[in-house]
């Protein structure tokens, strides 16, 4: 018989999140006339927004006819959204990015997660923990994770812990990683590095040629003056810095997936012989191999979100999610939790009351209260006795659950 990867088999039997989704669906089964709000993942629950909706129907009609009509597009996004991303998210704010540093995507999740195919095998990896699983689960399947301890760590990548004893704010690595992820607003701490902490990381990266991958899926929500909302907002991160970016969380393309990809033209690793290697060109050899382009209809539907209507509309839905944000954290520090995020970000993060163990709390929410949350500890070790709730449900459903956990 042929073999299989199997670095697969030493992952944990599911994901995370799949695993929460099969946890509450055996529940429901069970209790079929329990009301249950879901604040497990982070799924969106507003609609897209009117400008968006309008270019996806004229989007529609393109496709219907054959002057208009848009097969196979460049695998790396069409021009039409890839100069307005250029303009309107970098230049507009005094960073130089240009379009062929762009690659738009299905999203944040696949690209985060197949980056790791222009990068040597070789390569020793550090995350921040609790951690987006992705990070961990994709380096497995790439066979550069090591073997995983009793401890929850997996042998070979660094875990720079985030936790209430250091203010949820991670150290510089000890063990000299050549890759390091990050995601700020942090997901799921949903905690924000300052400029003074974002310089540091680049820094380091450039003193220790190592790559920074930066996760800004959620940039949306930062309304705090002065906190970054791009890692190219910190001089000389465009030599050591790959960002990605979602239209998930910010105009709820969830489920009709876009998002994007920088690699500047500065970036450079080593090749086998020594020599530079830039990784913009690599990455557009994968992505054109490997990825046939995000739809022409979901591109014309974020191109809208760059007029003046499609701003103020996405912006208006990102502050209805960060005032649930708002509810939550009063409601949760008044019922004597303590929590962190929910700021800049819609995340909220909390301490498990009375030791009780991430699943122990999440049985405990679902049975008693019936809400579903997601227990820290499946984004890693340093997530035990920690749990997140999401601000992307309603509002009446955000405060119902409140109101819940007030009794
Ligand atoms: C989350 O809940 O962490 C996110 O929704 C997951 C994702 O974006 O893939």
């Amino acid at each position: 018989m042929f073999a299989v990867n199997d670095n697969f088999s030493s992952l944990p039997a599911s994901y995370l999140f799949s695993e929460v989704a099969r946890r509450v669906q055996a529940y429901t089964e069970a209790h079929p006339e329990a009301d249950v709000i879901r604040m497990g993942i982070g799924d969106v629950t507003r609609p897209l927004c009117p400008a968006v909706i309008d270019a996806l129907h004229r989007a529609v009609d393109d496709e219907g006819a054959a002057a208009t009509f848009h097969g196979y597009g460049p695998e790396q996004g069409y021009s039409f959204l890839a100069s307005k991303i250029a303009s309107h998210d970098y230049r507009s704010r005094g960073i130089d990015i240009s379009e062929d540093e762009i690659f738009i995507s299905d999203g944040a999740k696949s690209d985060t997660g197949n980056i790791g195919d222009i990068l040597s095998p070789d390569c020793r990896v550090a995350v921040t923990d609790p951690v987006y699983p992705v990070y961990v689960d994709t380096n497995v399947m790439a066979g550069r994770a090591g073997t995983l301890q009793p401890d929850g760590r997996w042998s070979n990548i660094e875990y720079l812990p985030c936790t209430t004893d250091n203010g949820f704010v991670p150290q510089l690595p000890s063990s000299s990683p050549d890759v390091i992820y990050l995601c700020y607003p942090n997901n799921p701490t949903g905690t924000v590095l300052t400029r003074e902490e974002l310089e540091k990381w680049v820094e380091y990266c450039r003193r220790n040629g190592a790559l920074l991958l930066f996760d800004a899926a959620y940039e949306a929500f930062v309304r705090t003056p002065g906190i970054p909302r791009s890692i190219y907002e910190i001089e000389g991160a465009k030599e050591v810095a790959i960002e990605f970016r979602s239209f998930s969380k910010t105009a709820g393309f969830t489920g009709i997936r876009l998002g994007y990809t920088v690699v500047p033209h500065e970036l450079k690793g080593r090749g086998a012989d020594g020599s530079p290697v830039a990784l913009n060109p690599l990455w557009r050899r994968r992505q054109t191999t490997k990825f046939n382009g995000a739809s022409y209809i979901t591109q014309r539907g974020a191109e809208a979100l760059y007029t003046p209507e499609g701003e103020r509309q996405s912006r208006e839905t990102v502050d209805y999610y960060l005032a649930n944000a708002r509810i939550m954290l009063d409601s949760l520090r008044e019922a004597g939790y303590e929590c962190t995020g929910g700021v800049d970000s819609p995340y909220v993060w909390i301490k498990t009351p009375d030791h009780l163990s991430s699943w122990e709390f999440f049985d405990l929410l679902l049975n008693r209260y019936n809400i579903v949350g997601t227990p820290g500890s499946g984004f890693g070790p340093s997530g035990e006795g920690y749990f997140r709730l999401t601000a992307f449900n309603t509002r009446e459903n955000t405060v119902r659950a409140m109101s819940r956990l007030r009794l």
